[in-house]
């Protein structure tokens, strides 16, 4: 089972100053259904220390969130930028992404995101792609990625276009989402 932007987190956290961390982090993560998470990021013209900073911020989110991947709006940054992590665990932003190549071969696994929080839902992907964009110092990247990588810069490119994981899944899976993100959207 993929885990991209961490949804096994509730088993995991077991150390009280971890989890007062991660909910933090959280807070500061926009959840569903806020209007950010729906917007179209604008690409980014300027490679300044602001957006270095940025970029500092969310990979500190992100792992404090237990997450593998984080994009702009969902810190209500209409950027096209996003965090991710490598199976090494290296931390790595990726400027105006954008997808080259993909696989005719795809692949469904569950997918869970830290702007819907409890949910985890099946979603077909292309299983490689190569991507190319930015560093955050505006250097050129292009990157071949397979497997869980590639799952995860989707999901992440994604959000930059304002598209989320119940958009891609089943009518069932979609269904049921709602109905564990439904009585969140009443209580706030
Ligand atoms: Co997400």
């Amino acid at each position: 089972m993929a885990d991209v932007e961490g949804e096994v987190i509730e088993e995991e956290a077991t150390d009280p100053e971890r989890e007062a961390r991660r909910r933090l982090a959280l807070s500061q993560i926009r959840q569903y259904p806020d209007a950010a998470l729906r917007l179209h990021a604008k690409p980014v013209e300027t490679f300044d220390e602001p957006l270095q900073q940025l970029v500092s911020r969310m990979k500190v989110l992100m792992h404090d969130a237990s997450g593998v991947g984080l994009a702009a709006t969902q810190v209500g940054v209409v950027k096209r930028l996003f965090v991710f992590q490598l199976e090494d665990g290296d931390d790595r932003a990726l400027v105006n992404p954008e997808i080259v190549e993909r696989s005719d071969e795809t692949e469904t696994s569950d997918e869970g995101c830290l702007s819907l929080q409890g949910v985890l839902v099946p979603v077909e992907r292309p299983v490689s792609v190569v991507i190319t964009g930015q560093d955050e110092s505006g250097a050129e990247v292009r990157l071949e990625l397979e497997g869980q990588p590639a799952r995860i810069v989707q999901h992440e490119l994604d959000h930059l276009d304002g598209v989320l994981i119940v958009d891609r899944t089943t009518p069932e899976a979609r269904r049921e989402a709602m109905s564990i993100l439904r009585p969140r959207i009443v209580l706030r």
